[in-house]
């Protein structure tokens, strides 16, 4: 098939790349096998030509192609508590709030009620991509597995590894080292099996939550599994103030430090919220090429911190943006370019009236624009994932959105003598809503 769009996209940061009446030729596969504009050679007679077979797409005029968004940090079993306590610290939210709703997932019945739910409303915000803790149980991560590749999302889920029991109630926890290995292999196991995904549009991530829920055994051995599989690995480093110095105490290290040791930073590693990184800490997440969640509305509402973006960026990490659901109360990947964009002004300015500009606590130009947010949400999560997704350049995955500007519930105004160019893309990124979202498709298929 090939579509006829124009739509926008961001290959390298910095730059919008424009597209306008492009011809995008898709394969059986999914994959993008050409990108043509009206200047090239061979546009018409391409144009004619798959007109002529009924293979050629038209996205109607109003309407605007992006890449696939992709959303490098949810908590799929914490969607039934979306904007609930978020006001208390991380150590007792967990504890009275999301270790009892994470261990309702032993029923089958109501984790197939509540990831049904979440799939659908994150591939209709337009999430092509998530990155998903689950829980520990293996049925309940097996299904959102099932249900991922049912519903056609691509994703990326662990069974959450968290056995020590010294910060894992008794109703909540892996019994052993042994059974928070055992059961990511085994889950691993089942991905690499399912009959439905020879096309790995779902992959497996070991998953040991945080260092505080982990025993240095389970860590050490979900670090010797990453080396041997492969996969990729996801956790959280350094959200709190309370889980930066617990890990401080017992191993007398940072978390970056921490989980290197434990053979945990890899280039396929993605470490969520990262808020209080040292100097060090950046260069050796920088020199493994493991990548950075940045989660501005939960770290905003919840770890009251806020990661240096620009800084790293300009270190040249790996970043991508996470909703943090529920940490984060919007799943949308929208909000999360736009709290990406708020954070980094305050940050910038700091808050403090009482003082003058120069002796608040703010760094300098650590300011993004709509563009860099853009970046973050879709060339920036593909190079963080290493899958090549985000852009619209042949060899990647036809993975994308079409922004219907005209939506009449929709929230984007366009004005025909205002808005041209990218423009048109700082409006979107601002302003679309969920009635905007007209259609999604991913690896080439229609799945809202
Ligand atoms: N740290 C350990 N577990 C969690 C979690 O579920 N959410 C957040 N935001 N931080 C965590
Ligand atoms: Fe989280």
């Amino acid at each position: 098939k090939t579509l006829l769009a124009s739509g926008f996209h961001m290959p390298e940061r910095g730059t919008v790349d424009e597209l306008t009446d492009a011809l995008i030729a898709i394969g059986a596969d999914g994959v993008i096998q050409s990108v043509r504009r009206p200047d090239e050679a061979g546009y018409e007679a391409e144009k004619r030509a798959r007109s002529a077979e009924g293979n050629l797409v038209t996205l109607p005029t109003g309407s605007f192609l992006l890449p696939g968004l992709v959303d490098l940090h949810v908590h799929a079993p914490q969607y039934p508590q979306l904007g609930q306590a978020l006001d208390v610290p991380l150590e007792v939210w967990l504890h009275q709030y999301t270790f009892p709703l994470e261990a309702r997932y032993a029923d089958i019945a109501f984790a197939r009620r509540s990831y049904g739910l979440l799939v659908d409303d994150l591939l209709a915000s337009g999430t092509t991509t998530a990155l998903y803790f689950a829980t520990i149980h293996q049925d309940a991560s097996r299904l959102l597995a099932d249900l991922c590749l049912e519903r056609g999302q691509r994703a990326l889920i662990g069974k959450v590894a968290m056995d020590n029991p010294d910060q894992c109630p008794d109703y909540y926890r892996d019994a052993s080292p042994e059974a928070a290995i055992g059961g990511t292999q085994a889950l691993i196991d089942y991905i690499h099996a399912h009959p439905d995904n020879e096309e790995r549009l779902v992959r497996p991530v070991i998953t040991p939550r945080f260092i505080p829920s982990c025993t240095d055994a389970a860590l050490e051995g979900l670090g010797a599994l990453a080396r041997s599989c492969g996969c990729h690995v996801q956790t959280h480093c350094s959200e709190s103030d309370w889980a930066h110095g617990y890990v401080l105490e017992r191993h007398g290290m940072t978390d970056t430090e921490s989980l290197d040791r434990f053979g945990l930073l890899g280039r396929r590693s993605v470490l969520a919220h990262a808020n209080f990184l040292t100097r060090l800490d950046m260069e050796t997440i920088r020199v493994r090429q493991a990548a950075v969640a940045h989660c501005p509305v939960s770290n905003a509402y919840f770890a009251n911190a806020v990661f240096p973006l620009k800084a790293a960026l300009e270190k040249g990490l790996h970043v991508g943006l996470g909703t943090d659901i529920s940490g984060g109360p919007i799943g949308s990947m929208f909000d999360a370019m736009r709290g990406a964009i708020m954070v980094s002004r305050m940050l910038e300015t700091g808050t403090d009236p009482d003082l003058p500009p120069e002796a608040r606590s703010r760094q300098s130009n650590s300011r993004v624009d709509f563009r860099d947010a853009f970046y973050l949400a879709t060339t920036g999560g593909g190079i963080a994932l290493d899958l090549p997704i985000g852009r619209f350049e042949p060899g990647y995955q036809f993975d994308a959105l079409a922004i219907d500007t005209t939506a009449e519930n929709g929230t984007i105004r366009l004005w025909d003598d205002l808005d041209r160019g990218d423009a048109v893309l700082q409006k979107i990124v601002y302003t679309a809503s969920k009635p905007n979202i007209a259609t999604v498709w991913v690896s080439g298929r229609p799945v809202k």
